[in-house]
């Protein structure tokens, strides 16, 4: 997909990778890009193309209304996201609903919303932007994980339903990258504006899964391994 000139919209685009992938698209000549946000508000609009718009992932209100106004969308990024750290047997179930809700149902919703956009303007593109863990669970990361895999096959099942209408579905998947959601844990963290050019050179490729790093791209490999199979010593720093 050539996105010169087109119109995109990124969810949690107030910060973090949502905010590199609007640069991003910018710096690569979309028309316009809405840049979405529970709080738009907080939206930096110094630049003319970018259209703020509110999108919370919780209020299918808030995206029936996104997708009411934004009718001439080509490309949409589903970045928005959270962590509960809630723990799968002890944690809070509400918790664990709600990062359920954000990644899988939320992620959903907007897709449903906007898969008549996309259809109307000759099929386009939907970027998901997951994990690493989408593949694996560790103390500390259960609810988050069962989310992320939730989306994962959600991205393979979407991709499936709207081959027809030649929408490109890609899913995009990282360890660790230096943003509000990884603050204080002391990891190796690629630079969120990496995740977003990975992400939109694949699509110019038409590629459906972008491995954005290291980690990434030795977990997927693994995934063909025996469940319980030790990483070789390399492997376990790669993705610890
Ligand atoms: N950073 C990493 O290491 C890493 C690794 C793997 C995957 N990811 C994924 O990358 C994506 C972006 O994360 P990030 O690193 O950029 O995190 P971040 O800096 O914490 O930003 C998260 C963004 O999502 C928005 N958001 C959260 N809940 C929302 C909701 N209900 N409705 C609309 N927007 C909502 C936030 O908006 P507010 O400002 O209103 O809270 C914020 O804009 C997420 O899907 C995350 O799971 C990140």
């Amino acid at each position: 997909m050539d996105i010169t000139g087109t119109t995109a919209l990124v969810t949690g685009a107030n910060r973090g990778i949502g905010l590199q992938y609007v640069n991003e698209l910018l710096a690569r000549g979309v028309a316009k890009v809405y840049a979405t946000a529970r709080r738009p508000d907080l939206i930096d609009t110094s630049d003319r193309r970018v259209t703020p718009l509110h999108l919370d992932l919780l209020d299918e209100k808030s995206i029936a209304e996104a997708a009411a106004v934004a009718t001439d969308v080509t490309l949409i990024v589903n970045n928005a996201g959270i962590t509960t750290g809630a723990d799968l047997v002890t944690g809070d179930l509400d918790k664990i609903r709600l990062d359920m809700e954000t990644h899988f149902f939320g992620t959903l919703r907007v897709i449903r919303a906007f898969a008549p956009v996309l259809a109307a303007h000759g099929g386009g593109a939907i970027i998901n932007v997951m994990s690493v863990l989408s593949w694996f669970a560790n103390e500390g990361t259960g609810s988050y994980s069962a989310a992320k895999a939730a989306e994962w096959n959600m991205t393979n099942g979407v991709r499936a339903e709207l081959a027809g209408q030649g929408t490109l579905v890609q899913g995009v998947h990282l360890g660790a990258a230096d943003t509000d959601i990884m603050a204080g844990r002391d990891v190796p963290k690629i630079d969120p504006a990496k995740v977003a050019r990975a992400s939109l050179d694949g699509l110019r490729a038409g590629s459906v899964e972008v491995l954005v790093d290291e980690p990434s791209r030795i977990v997927k490999a693994m995934l063909s391994a025996p469940l319980g199979a030790p990483p070789t010593a390399s492997d376990a720093r790669a993705v610890r």
